[in-house]
């Protein structure tokens, strides 16, 4: 599996930071309207137009642009240090997560006017559900495009001519990850030979995908669980306990490979 995990792994902290509390209680205040302080979009005043007719702008807007710079002066700080191959690719793939945040601003409104008629509409523009942008995000990341650098170091282009060409909005990648199906303690691969995994999965999960071909083993095991839990008032929940027998699936070793000895 190709991967741009550099990139990745270095703007993810930003957009965790934007899930923290701290950093983003002032934007998630500021949209419920709760402070006066706090930093809205300055250019969303007054009114404007949309296909739906004339809004005046209300409350008050993500100011997506004060979060873009404050991401861009933190998380590529790093980055501008060095002119190499990689920092080049995590400066792309920076700015295409900050581009991919943006891209899912939504604009919210609310109707006042008589029994809801929508005369009169208030309008502000919100950070859409974080599971959108890392759905998108994820898609990217499977399409990522490799490139290599071109002859004066200043970019690249893409490694191989049949291929699209990456835009600002796509992730690219140098070299490929190591190979997760093989243990390789060099590249931090882990292989997946003794991983359980799910045989009516379909996903990266299944037996199938997982176990890369290799097969896997079945063992039945029985394990203890709780089962016909009571809730007594007050207040104590109290169980019994229940064997449970099933089957574990774990991925076969690679064939005259003695990864068990590789410690
Ligand atoms: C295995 O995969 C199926 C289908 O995706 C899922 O419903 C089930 O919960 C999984 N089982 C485990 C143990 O993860």
């Amino acid at each position: 599996m190709n991967a741009p995990l550099g990139g990745i792994w270095l703007w993810l902290p930003l957009l965790l930071t934007w899930l923290t509390p701290e950093v983003n209680s002032s934007w998630w205040a500021c949209s419920q309207g709760e402070v006066k302080s706090c930093s809205c979009d300055p250019k969303k005043m007054g009114s404007a137009k949309d296909s739906k007719g004339i809004f005046d702008w209300g409350g008050c807007s993500d100011n997506i642009d004060y979060g873009i710079k404050f991401a861009r002066a933190f998380v590529d700080a790093k980055e501008r240090k060095g002119k190499d191959a990689r920092a080049l690719m995590n400066l792309h793939n920076n700015r295409a997560g900050r581009k991919a945040v943006k891209r899912f601003l939504k604009q919210e409104c609310k109707c006042h006017g008589v029994s809801g008629s929508c005369t009169l509409r208030t309008c502000w523009l919100a950070m859409a559900d974080f599971r959108k942008t890392g759905d998108y995000l994820w898609r990217k990341y499977n399409g990522a495009i490799q490139v290599v650098m071109n002859q004066d170091g200043t970019g690249f282009t893409v490694a191989n001519e049949r291929f699209k060409k990456p835009t600002k909005n796509d992730l690219v990648y140098f070299e490929n990850s190591p190979d997760y199906c093989i243990r390789d303690r060099e590249a931090g691969s882990l292989g997946t030979a003794g991983r359980v995994c799910n045989l009516t999965s379909r996903g990266m999960d299944s037996c199938e995908v997982m176990c890369c071909g290799r097969g896997y083993d079945t063992s039945h095991v029985t394990r203890m669980t709780k089962c016909g839990c009571k809730f007594h008032w007050c207040c104590a929940v109290r169980c019994q306990d229940c064997l449970e027998a099933l089957d574990v699936h774990t991925c076969k070793a690679p064939k005259n490979a003695d990864w068990t000895t590789a410690t």
